[in-house]
C-alpha cells in the first residue's frame, strides 16, 4: 500500500503564495514534512499569546524541523520577516547578535555599532526569529532575547535548544517523539500509516528505494522497528536509509549491531547527531536511541569507555574528537567515511 502522509516540501500554492509572502531567509525543505500537525498548532497559539516559545528535546527529535515548520505556517503573521538564525556552528557567544543580525540583514551603520542597529531594528518590527539549536550558547541566547523582547514589542522568538534558556515570559514546549504503533495494536496497513513513525519510515525508505512499500508482508517488522527506534526522527532517517541495501527484516536483524548500522551510511549527519552520551551521570547529549547504542558500544570498548570522560568535559567543539575513538574500535572504516552523508538528508 502506497500512501503519501506526507506533505509535499512545497505545494503550488505555497509556490503562488510565495509571491506575496513577507520576507524571509528560511531554508527550502528538501524533503517531506511528517505529523506533528498538534505541535504545530500549539506552538503557533503559544507564539499568540506569548512572545517566546522555546522546543526542547534531545538530539535529532526533531526541534529544528518542527521549528522550520511552525515559521513556515506562521510567516503570513509577521509583516517584517520570519528570520532563522542557525547558531549550531556558531561557537563564540559574543557573535550570537551578530549572526541575528547577518541573517535579517542588519547591517553596522557608519559609526554606529551592529548590537545597536539590530536592537533598533526589532524595535517597530513585528517580525518572528527563529534562533535554532541554542544549547551551547545559553547564556548569551538568554541575554540577547530577554533585550530584543524588551525593545521590540511586536517581536516573537522562537527557541529551539536542548534545555531551556530559563528567562522571564518564556513558555517551554519538550518535541515529542513521532508516535510510534502500539505493540499487537495494528489492525491493517492503513492503521499502521496513522502512526508518523511509519510515515516517515516510509517515506524516506522510498527515497533510496523507489518503489519500497510497506503492505501485509512487512508491516509487523516496519511496525518494530518504529517502536525499537521510539520514534525519534534521526533514527528513524538513518534506519530507513539502509533500505536501498537492506530488506526490513535485515535491518531489524541488525539492530542489535544498531550503532554501526544507523551511522555507516550517512555522509551527511551532523557530527552532534552522531555524539555518545554519557549514561553513567544521565548526561544525553545525542538522542535516547543513538546514546544507547554509543554506550553499547563504549562498554564493549575499554579504550573508548576511557576516553569518553574527558573528551565530555571539552565540551561540543570536541565531538568530533569524542565520536573517533569511540567508533574507530568497532568500525572497520575510517572516520570521513562514517560520516558519510545520506543524499536525501537535509537539516
Ligand atoms: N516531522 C518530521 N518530518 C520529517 N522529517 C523530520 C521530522 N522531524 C525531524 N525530521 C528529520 O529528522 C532529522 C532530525 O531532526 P532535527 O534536525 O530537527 O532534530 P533536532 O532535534 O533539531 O536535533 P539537534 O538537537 O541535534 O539539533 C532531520 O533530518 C529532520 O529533517
Ligand atoms: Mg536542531
Amino acid at each position: 500500500m502506497t500512501q503519501s502522509g506526507a506533505d509535499d516540501a512545497v505545494t503550488s500554492t505555497e509556490r503562488a503564495d510565495l509571491l506575496t509572502a513577507p520576507p524571509s531567509n528560511l531554508p527550502a525543505a528538501a524533503t517531506s514534512f511528517v505529523g506533528r500537525e498538534r505541535d504545530v498548532s500549539a506552538a503557533r497559539r503559544a507564539l499568540t499569546s506569548g512572545r517566546l516559545l522555546t522546543l526542547t528535546g534531545t538530539g535529532g527529535i526533531g526541534k529544528t524541523r518542527l521549528a522550520l515548520r511552525i515559521a513556515t505556517e506562521s510567516a503570513r503573521d509577521y509583516a517584517d520577516g520570519v528570520w532563522f538564525v542557525e547558531l549550531a556552528s556558531v561557537a563564540d557567544p559574543a557573535l550570537v547578535s551578530v549572526s541575528i543580525a547577518t541573517a535579517i540583514g542588519v547591517r553596522t551603520p557608519e559609526g554606529g555599532s551592529l548590537f545597536d542597529a539590530l536592537v533598533s531594528w526589532v524595535h517597530s518590527r513585528r517580525a518572528l526569529i527563529v534562533l535554532d539549536n541554542c544549547e551551547h550558547l545559553v547564556e548569551a541566547c538568554a541575554e540577547l532575547v530577554t533585550t530584543l523582547l524588551r525593545s521590540g514589542p511586536e517581536v516573537r522568538i522562537l527557541v529551539t535548544s536542548r534545555e531551556p534558556l530559563a528567562v522571564d515570559g518564556e513558555s517551554v514546549r519538550p518535541v515529542p517523539p513521532l508516535v510510534v504503533p502500539v505493540s499487537g495494536a495494528v489492525s491493517s496497513v492503513a492503521d499502521l500509516f496513522s502512526n508518523e513513525s511509519v510515515r516517515l519510515f516510509a517515506e524516506r525508505a522510498r527515497l533510496v528505494k523507489p518503489g519500497f512499500d510497506v503492505g501485509d508482508q512487512n508491516a509487523a517488522v516496519v511496525a518494530t522497528l518504529c517502536r525499537r527506534l521510539d520514534g525519534i526522527p534521526l533514527a528513524i532517517e538513518l534506519a530507513a536509509a539502509r533500505a536501498s541495501v537492506l530488506s526490513v527484516e535485515q535491518i531489524l536483524d541488525r539492530m542489535e549491531d544498531r550503532f554501526r548500522l544507523l551511522t555507516g551510511g550517512s555522509r551527511m549527519t551532523l557530527p552532534r547527531h552522531q555524539t555518545p552520551g554519557r549514561p553513567s551521570t544521565g548526561v544525553t547529549r545525542c538522542s535516547r536511541t543513538t546514546s544507547g547504542l554509543c554506550w553499547r558500544a563504549c562498554r564493549s570498548s575499554p579504550a573508548a569507555a576511557r576516553s569518553t570522560p574527558q573528551s565530555l568535559r571539552h565540551g561540543r567543539n570536541h565531538e568530533f574528537a569524542l565520536l573517533d575513538p569511540l567508533t574507530r574500535p568497532w568500525t572497520d572504516r575510517s572516520w570521513s567515511s562514517l560520516i558519510r552523508l545520506h543524499p536525501r538528508r537535509m537539516l
